[in-house]
């Protein structure tokens, strides 16, 4: 049986990293800086911060439950817990998302590799240099992010093949650690920059006139994404997680490390923008959107002392958040071949490289030769990013939370949560999460839902 081979996380620790290796990633280097950007900085935060405990921690409860007791990947997962009902088909959508997700991340993660090989030749240590143009060449070039986008998805999949403990536990709990301490450098060399203290407080003091309705589905959607929840990543790494383990307290400090890492990247970055926008006697501008990470700042890369050594421990950083974020996308398609096609973890690994890296050309060219063809009005690109992002991710959670509070039983719940009355949580708190998974977070993300699409 699947059940005896099937592979677990070696030590606590590990599984915590491989899971926040997971949580951070592009979305909180690359996506998150320039969401506070253009939502208003610190009011955003306050925003995200209540998504966050309000909504997606019971997704996250819910999603880690259904994985750790299912046992298997989220096709199966589901099957067990329901047996022969519809609810896998929710599992075999989950994974559909995932590899929908990971064909547009590899094109960002390939990106970041080829301004890794470009920092490494010094292209932003020093002078002036038109990096808008240089970034729009680069993309739209119709055969180079096509290299790199490749390179990333092989250097993911070479890790997956070794497996859950040798490959992902090992590598993320190296990356992710080398990752912190990059990035507090890179914080360290922002904020020491005379004018720094301008942006840190456009991060910190809030707003609250800036608040609207589009903060809040844009915080929901940015968190949704940044905490890898609603399409069975979570629910893949939690089925290989030890029964001892304590779901909350492990979702709790997974949401805790992501948000934090959220934070410290905006500080290695928006403090640095407004720091040279002082420098140069202009406004700061942080509003650049997607282009902040590969067009703001090599700018600022430039401009500063020793630019060239924080752009490349800058960009390794983005990349090896990439990475560990990438491989748990393609483990939870990965996982899925191999319990439900019967395949070998090796010929899984292609199977799902080839399906992700064809779709993922596509997503690459449509910054180039394919800019014309569109799908309802979007760029391949953009198509992918806004099904995934903004409706099957928030639709994932919703069915996640109604399944985890109406069609397990209220006992096999708390049975789960508790490790069978083995934690010592109290019964307060535990029915308090039980209320939010069944009531809360589905209702909540059904109301942002529906004001997404028709207000
Ligand atoms: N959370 C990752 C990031 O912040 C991306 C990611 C990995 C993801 N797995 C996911 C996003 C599952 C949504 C769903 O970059």
């Amino acid at each position: 049986m699947a059940r005896k081979s099937r592979e677990t996380f070696d030590s606590r620790m590990g599984m915590l990293l491989a899971m926040a290796g997971s949580a951070i990633g592009l979305g909180n280097i690359w996506r998150f800086p320039y969401m506070l950007g253009k939502n208003g900085g610190a009011a955003f935060i306050l925003v995200y911060i209540l998504m966050l405990v309000v909504l997606c921690l019971p997704v996250m409860v819910s999603e880690y439950l259904i994985g750790r007791r299912g046992e298997a990947n989220p096709f199966s997962s589901f099957d067990k817990l329901a047996p022969g009902s519809k609810w896998r088909w929710i599992g075999f959508l989950a994974v559909l998302a995932s590899a929908c997700i990971l064909s547009f991340y590899c094109v960002v993660g390939g990106w970041s590799v080829k301004y890794l090989a470009d920092s490494c030749a010094m292209a932003f240590s020093s002078g002036q240099a038109d990096y808008a143009a240089n970034f729009g060449a680069f993309i739209s070039n119709p055969w180079k992010p096509l290299v790199y986008t490749i390179i990333f998805l092989a250097l993911t999949g070479l890790i997956i093949v070794f497996g859950v403990r040798k490959g992902i536990e090992r590598m993320s709990k190296v990356m992710i650690t080398v990752l912190f301490v990059i990035i507090v450098l890179v914080v360290i060399r922002s904020l020491s920059l005379p004018g720094a203290i301008e942006g840190v407080r456009y991060m910190f003091v809030p707003d609250f006139s800036k608040v609207t309705a589009d903060t809040c589905i844009a915080a929901m959607g940015q968190a949704f994404f940044s905490l890898s929840i609603g399409c069975g990543t979570i629910l893949t790494y939690a089925s290989y997680v030890s029964k001892e383990e304590n779901i909350l307290a492990s979702s709790a400090w997974i949401s805790f490390f992501d948000t934090m890492f959220a934070i410290i990247a905006g500080l290695a970055i928006i403090p640095a923008v407004y720091a040279i926008a002082y420098m140069n006697g202009v406004e700061p501008d942080v509003s650049a959107g997607p282009g902040l990470v590969f067009i703001t700042l090599p700018g600022v890369f430039s401009q500063m002392p020793l630019g060239g050594v924080a752009a490349i421990l800058f960009f390794l950083a983005l990349l090896l958040a990439a990475i560990t974020s990438a491989i748990s996308l393609m483990e939870v398609v990965v996982a899925f071949i191999i319990e439900e096609m019967r395949r070998s973890r090796a010929k899984a690994v292609l199977i799902c490289f080839m399906l992700c890296g064809g779709v993922g050309v596509f997503c690459s060219l449509s910054f180039g030769p394919l800019t014309g063809f569109r799908l309802f009005g979007l760029s391949v690109f953009d198509f992918f990013d806004y099904i995934t992002s903004n409706i099957m991710l928030p639709v994932g959670g919703l069915l996640l939370t109604v399944f985890a509070g109406w069609r397990l039983k209220r006992a096999n719940f708390l049975d789960e949560l508790t490790n069978g009355g083995k934690l010592r949580i109290p019964r307060w708190l535990s029915l308090t999460i039980y209320y939010l998974v069944k009531l809360v977070a589905p209702l909540g993300i059904l109301l942002i839902f529906l004001n997404t699409f028709f207000s």
